[in-house]
């Protein structure tokens, strides 16, 4: 079972002290949400899981971490100064504004409906800022789009620094910003995100096969991560709907409670990209549309050992977003049930290694200076084991406890008795069957370590 709703999982995320809206004391701003105590672990752990496949577990990726302020001249070459647009529409008669793609009924203003919109115009959806103490327009820089462009202007750096040669990768993962006209359904379409994005580099003619790769590689990760394969769908994206840099693009959409949307889109963005940053374009045969007689130093070429010939690679462009990731885990395991005939239960079934606190260590009796003291002792030592966070609940309220940490995900609560004293063991209960059983403390790190591996 997923959420029935939207609004049962906003209600659940403020709550619990996942998302919250952003400035919300000063009544918020349209498409900026907080991550709170409960969301910043769990969206931490999805990204640490991200980098774990891209980076640790291959032989061919680099990772990177690069600025957000970002040249013109970058974007300008990208395509984004001239392109990266959503048409606009004006309401005339309450002044309201829409993406003309995305109104529901055709030429009628979803607000007041009214039939008297202007025409569509393009609206560039990049955020500029300025740089340096005088803002006269002379010296401005962007926020990021897209994570990707630093990955392609560090494509030399990165060659330099380490023995990579093609075809390999470079992985992602930050803050990208759009100033979306129409930001909506809570954090699917905002205005200040994050991408998880890796950039492969391949040899042109080996593309299409990487390509379908890594649709595959994505679509198993995301149920690794505890996604339905049925509610994942590989959509194939129209020609005439293409972004300008691609060749080919297969989205990854999910049925979020609002409707199946992307989640991931996996493109073919051939050379466009390092084309249109390199020096000297006119010494490669650059099969894409790019920006001409760029004024970039660098070559981002390599080299064909056997033909003895410079060649700018084919990229593969694997880009989730991380927030969609956060809304699509949250649905996934999002279940209501009851727990006997009077009483029900909210519980987050997330996969363990996803799930905001691992364990829960509960002194039966609050302020109880032996079963405190004792249950510190637990936590520290689990804690010390580095398999994320564990927590310490002195409220003596056990059963408020474990609904708390259903509805957060927390896969096991280990409470502390009078026994527990006696017998050196704790009650460990799971989220998801409610099963207790007894665990001797000494034996406690060996299942701790078991149950999370
Ligand atoms: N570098 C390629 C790129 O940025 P994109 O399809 O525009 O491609 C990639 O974005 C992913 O970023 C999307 O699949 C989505 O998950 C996420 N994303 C894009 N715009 C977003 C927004 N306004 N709010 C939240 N996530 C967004």
């Amino acid at each position: 079972m997923t959420a029935q709703t939207m609004e049962e999982l906003v209600s659940l995320c403020k709550r619990r002290g996942f998302l919250f809206q952003s400035n919300d004391i000063y009544g918020g701003i349209k498409g900026l949400y907080d991550y709170g105590p409960m969301g910043v672990e769990f969206k931490n752990n999805l990204k640490q899981a991200w980098w774990k496949s891209m980076v640790y577990e291959r032989d061919d990726t680099e990772g990177l971490d690069a600025s957000i302020l970002s040249s013109p001249v970058v974007l300008k070459h990208s395509g984004h100064e001239d392109t990266f647009t959503d048409p606009l529409v004006d309401c005339r008669a309450c002044k309201s504004r829409w993406r003309a793609d995305q109104l529901f009924e055709n030429n009628k203003c979803p607000n007041c409906k009214s039939e008297d919109l202007t025409e569509p115009r393009p609206f560039n959806l990049m955020f500029k800022t300025a740089i340096g103490p005088v803002d006269d327009g002379s010296s401005f820089a962007y926020l990021r789009p897209e994570t990707c462009q630093q990955i392609f202007t560090n494509f030399k750096n990165i060659l330099d620094s380490t023995s990579r040669t093609v075809p390999f990768g470079i992985a992602q993962m930050g803050k990208a910003f759009r100033n979306e006209i129409t930001p909506r359904n809570f954090i699917f379409r905002v205005r200040e995100f994050e991408q998880m994005e890796l950039e492969f580099f391949v040899k042109p003619g080996t593309d299409d096969e990487w390509h379908e790769y890594w649709i595959n590689k994505r679509l198993e990760w995301w149920v690794n991560q505890g996604i339905k394969k049925e509610n994942l769908k590989k959509i194939e994206v129209e020609k005439n709907e293409l972004a300008h840099y691609s060749k080919r693009t297969v989205d990854i959409n999910y049925v979020f409670p609002h409707g199946e949307e992307e989640l991931e889109g996996v493109a073919n963005r051939t050379d466009f990209d390092l084309g249109s940053h390199t020096k000297n374009q006119k010494d490669f045969k650059i099969t894409s549309e790019v920006m001409k007689n760029s004024s970039s130093t660098t070559k981002l070429a390599v080299q064909d050992l056997e033909e003895k010939k410079w060649y700018i690679p084919y990229v593969i462009e694997p880009s989730a977003g991380v927030d969609r990731g956060v809304l699509a885990l949250l649905n996934e395991a999002y279940r209501e049930e009851n727990v006997d005939k009077d009483n029900k239960r909210i519980l987050l079934s997330l996969k363990p290694h996803l799930s905001p606190i691992k364990a829960a260590v509960i002194p039966l009796k609050k302020n109880n200076e032996e079963l405190v003291n004792l249950s510190k002792e637990i936590k520290f030592n689990l804690q010390k084991l580095g398999l994320g966070r564990v927590v310490l609940e002195n409220s003596g309220n056990i059963g408020k406890n474990y609904r708390r940490h259903d509805e957060i995900g927390t896969p096991i609560c280990l409470t502390v008795d009078f026994e527990t004293l006696e017998d050196k063991s704790v009650t460990v209960r799971d989220r998801d069957t409610m099963k207790q059983e007894r665990v001797s403390i000494e034996n406690l790190s060996e299942y701790y370590r078991k149950y999370f591996n």
